[in-house]
């Protein structure tokens, strides 16, 4: 007679030969796509995965909240858009490459540049980028070839976030068809309104950057007030991800939230999602027009 341990290996009873359990979905590392956990969620926790934290990571939950802001089509704003990890999100968000307008500034050309690269290696194909100036001047264009009346407008500009009006009103450089483009873009931003403009405080992270340059609580204040005026009244967002652990970012954050917390309830919900026992970690500021 067969020994009970070789029949039940051999066939599998209550059909368990389907797996019931599947292994939890890992981050994708951004280098080179693999799936795999990242030191990053070892510390803040991997969102969703099975036995691991429940609590959501500053990245997902903003991005999650720019989702439910965000239609095809609308006008996005990255105002520190460095590395472009945040500007590529957007850009998805807003439908690209075939609807909806991105802006996108950093006062560092090689961010500016850099972003620029990560979009074109995702739209690349699609997209038609013209790119003006040098230095602190530098802007690159970009107009979906695919889309019906211009489609999907893509606008990097080297320059301070602090009023970004000039991104569509300065007429420094292009021609009659630029002005016309930004004439355009001024009208629909004024009647339409930007429906998410998304700030990542602090220093522009990799390894040849230069750490000194990072936002400051008076311009970020200033860049605050500026988009608020031009935010959907109907459930536009700010968002803000604050770093307090290099110096200056704790009283950057305590401005930010000072700003938000003085706004009227009656027009604005600002919420902050921090982690209370965790030393200088991150915070997360909503702020929701009503
Ligand atoms: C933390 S990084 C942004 C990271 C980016 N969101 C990403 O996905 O890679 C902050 C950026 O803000 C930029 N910055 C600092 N002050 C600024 C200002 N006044 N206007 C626009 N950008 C500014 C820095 O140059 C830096 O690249």
């Amino acid at each position: 007679m067969r020994p009970p341990w070789l029949f039940s290996f051999a066939v599998p009873p209550w059909g368990l030969s389907r797996p019931a359990w599947r292994p939890p979905r890992l981050p994708v590392c951004a280098r080179n796509g693999e799936r795999r956990l990242l030191l990053r969620d070892a510390v803040f926790g991997v969102e969703g995965a099975a036995g691991q934290s429940v609590v959501r990571r500053n990245t997902g939950l903003a991005r999650e909240y720019w989702r439910r802001a965000v239609r095809t089509g609308d006008v996005v704003v990255d105002a520190t858009s460095g590395n472009g990890h945040d500007t590529l999100a957007l850009a998805q968000l807003s439908g690209a490459p075939v609807a909806g307008t991105l802006l996108a500034m950093d006062l560092q050309p090689e961010a500016v540049l850099t972003t620029w690269r990560r979009l074109h290696d995702a739209f690349g194909d699609h997209v038609l980028w013209r790119r003006t100036g040098d230095g602190l001047r530098l802007r690159v264009r970009g107009v979906s070839r695919d889309a019906p009346n211009g489609g999907f407008e893509c606008r990097l500009a080297c320059g301070s976030h602090e009023a970004f009006d000039w991104l569509w009103r300065d007429p420094e450089d292009g021609d009659e068809d630029d002005l016309q483009q930004d004439r355009r873009l001024g009208h629909r931003i004024a009647m339409q309104g930007v429906s998410c403009v998304v700030y990542n405080l602090g220093y522009l992270p990799g390894s040849g950057s230069d750490r000194q340059v990072t936002t400051t609580p008076a311009s970020t204040v200033r860049s605050l007030e500026a988009a608020s005026a031009l935010i959907r009244p109907d459930g536009g967002v700010l968002s803000v991800s604050c770093y307090t652990g290099h110096e200056g970012g704790a009283g950057e954050e305590r401005a930010v939230f000072e700003w938000a917390q003085r706004l009227d309830s009656r027009q604005w919900t600002s919420l902050a999602h921090q982690w209370l026992n965790r030393h200088k970690a991150p915070s997360l500021v909503i702020i929701e027009r009503q």
